[in-house]
């Protein structure tokens, strides 16, 4: 897959990509992230001008935006182009497995009050990071270029913890390394017990728990019969080390 940026600070996206998964991604071959600088499509390299009608501000101008498509369809064919607006649609999950399928996006960045609304016939999506207002688009093209790239085939090591992520299903559970007592807080023991069976059914209940107690509007329609009796007994206060003692026979039929 090619995710192509169009920006004036280039070196921002480029500098990110260079590590952890992104890096890893690209090394594999899943990824190939290529940054064009919109200066080098502008005349004299003027990318903005003021705003028609006296309004205040800086646009970028439609020309270099235009230049710079062309030149980037003519290397890798035609993109499916987003732009990071914060009035877009609030990106999620969902919107990397989409995207994560097309061979070519490209990421325009906008800076200033805006982008001249002339090169919106150009892009097929605006998404935001969320109800704020960012200087550009350059963190939210990151966001982009992240959240897909740990979603290419063979990009993570472990895919299980794919399976693992938050939003996969539930929320993430707590999770711990050593030192096993730190500043007088323990790991739960069920974590160093090694009953995988036992460990797995704490992974859920806190998966669950923590959807419940902290984004309850994520909770999946299609629960299992386990998942109900989980939320059943969080919800009547129970703790898992009591629920577990007299429901282990009873979830593993
Ligand atoms: N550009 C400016 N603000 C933004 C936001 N909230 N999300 C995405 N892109 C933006």
């Amino acid at each position: 897959m090619i995710i192509s940026a169009l920006s004036i600070f280039p070196q921002i996206i480029k500098y990110y990509c260079d590590y952890g998964i992104v890096k890893q991604a690209i090394n594999k071959g899943a990824l190939k992230v290529d940054v064009f600088n919109l200066r080098d499509f502008a005349i004299k390299g003027q990318v903005d001008d003021t705003v028609y009608g006296g309004l205040p501000g800086m646009v970028l101008k439609p020309e270099p935006i235009f230049e710079a498509y062309s030149h980037i369809e003519q290397k890798y064919g035609k993109p499916y182009v987003i732009c990071p607006e914060p009035w877009g649609k609030r990106l999620d999950q969902k919107d990397f497995e989409r995207w994560k399928q097309r061979k070519h996006i490209l990421v325009i960045c906008g800076r200033y009050e805006g982008i001249d609304e002339r090169v919106k016939v150009l892009v097929d999506e605006e998404v935001s990071l969320g109800d704020f207002v960012l200087s550009g688009g350059e963190v939210a093209a990151l966001a982009i270029i992240d959240g897909i790239s740990r979603l290419l085939p063979d990009v993570l090591s472990e895919p299980e913890s794919l399976k693992a992520d938050s939003f996969f299903r539930w929320l993430g559970y707590p999770v711990y390394t050593k030192p096993r007592e730190f500043k007088g807080m323990q790991v739960p023991d069920i974590l160093v017990s090694g009953d995988h069976r036992k460990i797995k059914l704490w992974a859920l209940w806190h998966s669950i728990e923590r959807t419940l107690r902290k984004r309850p509007d994520l909770v999946p329609k299609d629960l299992t019969d386990l998942e109900i009796k989980i939320i059943q007994a969080i919800k009547e206060g129970v703790k898992f080390e009591d629920w577990i003692k007299k429901h282990l026979r009873e979830v593993e039929r």
